[in-house]
């Protein structure tokens, strides 16, 4: 191991236990079971470093509008607050506490967990919601952990969000987009309610700043001569941190590859270092599958040492049972191995963890707005990030980390910081968002980042395009208010508003609920061909947008059969997803005064549903190199059809795409074929050559 990695020469930032293992579970911890089963429910809580601080954390809270508090990832912020809170009586009276996250896989994660801890039933005392899950109860829920976007919907409906006492914001150093969102709009809240309290909790980094933006309100408010009311600036608590020693070694090399070197480094960890678990941290499904099965492969070719290895993926959409795998403990004598996104960064805590192993990558957001395209892109993390990451091996003792990039690089390269999502973002969905709550001064909103004027100007004008927005930039009637109260992207939403006119309103619920989960494929595990050969069968010449109603009707037909999905390598769980996100969407097309109705086999309807949301993404076939490159109408920009597209290869003159992922180039995934003469159609201002330019506000 010694030829390969070198010890990092940075002293490493983590601190070292202070007062001897106050969450040192037990003596042997390898088999990090044994810890929790001798140790009560109480005892557990009493030992997070968090519970040192309850006194100070409700003293703060009973004082001042906002607090912000900044803890290492596992001081129990989540998992305590919410129920300090509660001990308190801030859910007397039929009041609730929330707490929000950024991410949906976290909100059930906690709220299970805090559930346990309370001894009651997930979705009565302690609920949640995410978007198409609801497992809370309006008269029970006390406690409700739920996304960041979701209490954006809920503002919709509620704008002071009265039945709210405490409103906790979680991992607000990830800066998401609708975390920022939620900042400025919660800021204005607080001075129509100040009874209202905020708790903005975030693992290091951007407290400062997040204080800033809380206090450079207080100090506008003085120039302007307002009063101060006494607890108005907010208060900051740091919950001292509690992590171990981590050693970081580097590569000596870039390595080219970081799925083959982090199954290789896994595999050495395995061989030399003593028990432990280990955390590798690679950017999303695609290469964490991938990564598993090499894993797989050659642990089992390896021989001796791997059948003790437990290969655990952690990502979004994982089903339940997934999910408590993760989280439960290691059995004697056995290595879990957990591959995961960067949700195991800061969002959830892994107990036994000693080992991580950092790819330097994860999958972001990017949006150009010159040339108007927005991409999941894998790029390099911050160091803030690495940081993170590393901080996960020194939970219950000393750990180690294994960094895939070189000294130098991260030392000399890499980024302080990460740029927040609003800053990378294609501002669609915002802007809708804020107009809908009656926000209509959009740049001059009060963001705890303020997003480009470029962006803001797409946005606005896509949003006229789609007939969302009027020439005053405000909400069309009907289409702008129905747009807005569909819970999905408005180019979907507005899809499903065409294809009402249309006639095929029923495909396009079908196609809608499928586009908003990540893949109804399972996973090829290195059964490429077979994969292929499945999506084969349903293949549809227009595309796969119409390939998805042909498995959605052979699941109808098959009864609903897991067997029926296995047999034609379709993941059942998200086929069951679907179901229940399209009985969603019925009832919410109901509302709108949406009749279903099939258009039967009539298919240029549903593209032309489906033009008539995505114009913006249309694509035209310019050369057949590299197997088909197509370029944007508007944009000019080179883009290609996925190989996971049923049209890839087949190559239609003129295509519209529903998103674009970038590796070595820019990919279209969900590909269907159009008509061009739709476009200007269905968009003319947006595709003549005058474009007109709505008033921004
Ligand atoms: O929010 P923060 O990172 O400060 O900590 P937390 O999420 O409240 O975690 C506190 C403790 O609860 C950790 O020891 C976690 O391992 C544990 N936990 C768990 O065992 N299962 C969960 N689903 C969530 C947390
Ligand atoms: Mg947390």
């Amino acid at each position: 191991m010694a030829q390969f990695w070198k010890p990092g020469t940075e002293k490493p930032r983590l601190l070292e236990d202070e007062d001897g293992g106050v969450i040192f579970l037990s003596s042997s911890y390898s088999s990090s079971s044994s810890g929790y089963g001798y140790v009560s429910i109480e005892k557990q809580r009493q030992r997070l470093p968090v519970y040192k601080y309850r006194t100070a954390i409700l003293y703060l809270v009973e004082s001042h509008a906002t607090t912000i508090v900044v803890g290492e990832t596992g001081s129990g912020k989540t998992t305590q607050i919410p129920q300090f809170l509660k001990e308190a009586g801030w859910a007397d009276g039929g009041r609730v506490i929330a707490c929000t996250q950024p991410r949906r896989l976290a909100v059930q994660a906690v709220a299970s967990r805090v559930a346990e801890e309370m001894g009651v039933k997930l979705g009565e005392e302690v609920g949640y919601t995410i978007r198409f899950e609801d497992i809370s109860n309006p008269d029970l829920t006390r406690i409700k952990f739920l996304t960041d976007g979701v209490l954006l919907r809920e503002m919709m409906e509620d704008p002071l969000l009265t039945k709210y006492s405490v409103i906790m914001v979680d991992e607000a150093h990830e800066r998401s987009i609708s975390t920022d969102i939620v900042l400025g709009l919660l800021k204005k809240i607080q001075k129509r309610r100040p009874e209202l309290r905020l708790i903005i909790s975030s693992a290091t980094i951007e407290a400062k700043s997040m204080s800033n933006f809380f206090l450079s309100s207080k100090r506008r408010q003085a120039l302007e001569g307002e009063e101060l009311r006494p607890g108005l600036e907010p208060a900051i608590l740091s919950l001292e941190g509690r992590g171990f020693n981590v050693q970081i070694y580097y590569v000596e090399d870039p390595v080219r590859d970081y799925v083959q070197a982090a199954v290789s480094t896994v595999l050495l960890i395995n061989d030399k270092e003593p028990p432990g678990d280990i955390l590798v941290f690679l950017t999303g499904q695609d290469d964490i599958d991938a990564a598993i099965k090499l894993l797989t492969e050659e642990a089992r070719s390896n021989g001796k040492n791997s059948s003790g290895l437990i290969i655990l993926p952690l990502y979004s959409g994982l089903t339940r049972a997934e999910q408590d795998l993760i989280f439960s403990p290691t059995p004697k004598g056995k290595r879990k191995v957990v591959i995961s996104t960067n949700i195991a960064e800061t969002s959830l805590t892994l107990e036994g963890i000693v080992y991580v192993v950092d790819s330097g990558f994860s999958k972001q957001r990017f949006y150009n707005p010159i040339s108007d395209i927005e991409n999941l892109v894998v790029a390099p993390i911050s160091k803030a990030s690495a940081r993170q990451r590393a901080g996960r091996a020194g939970r219950l003792r000393p750990g180690k980390c294994y960094r895939l990039y070189t000294e130098e690089y991260f030392l000399n390269e890499m980024s302080v910081q990460g740029i927040p999502e609003i800053q990378r973002s294609n501002l669609v969905s915002c802007v809708i968002q804020l107009k809908a709550l009656g926000i209509d001064n959009i740049l001059g909103f009060d963001w705890p980042a303020s997003p480009s004027p470029e962006s803001m100007i797409r946005a606005l004008e896509v949003l006229y395009s789609l007939g969302v927005l009027d020439d005053d930039a405000k909400l069309t009637s009907p289409v702008g208010f129905q747009v807005a109260e569909i819970p999905l992207e408005p180019m979907i939403a507005k899809m499903i508003l065409s294809s009402n006119e249309l006639g095929c309103s029923d495909e396009i619920i079908t196609i809608a609920a499928v586009l908003s989960i990540q893949s109804i494929w399972f996973s090829a595990w290195g059964a490429q061909k077979e994969l292929d050969e499945a999506k084969l069968r349903f293949a549809a010449a227009e595309g796969d947008h119409v390939t998805f109603l042909n498995i959605y009707k052979g699941f109808l037909r098959s009864g609903k059969s897991s067997k029926w999905c296995h047999k034609n390598f379709i993941n059942y769980h998200a086929m069951k997803k679907v179901m229940e996100i399209r009985e969603q969407l019925k009832r919410i097309a109901l509302r709108l005064g949406i009749v279903l109705k099939s258009c039967e086999t009539d298919m240029q309807l549903v593209r032309k549903a489906v033009t008539a949301g995505f114009f913006a993404n249309a694509c035209r076939l310019e050369a057949y190199s590299h197997g088909g490159m197509y370029k944007t109408i508007r944009g000019s920009q080179e883009v290609y059809i996925h190989p996971s597209s049923v049209l890839f290869r087949v190559n239609p003159k003129c295509v519209i795409y529903h998103s674009l992922v970038s590796t070595d180039r820019q990919y279209m995934r969900n590909v269907i074929s159009i008509d061009p003469s739709w476009l200007t159609e269905v968009a003319p201002h947006f595709y003549q050559q005058q474009r007109h330019n709505p008033t921004i506000h």
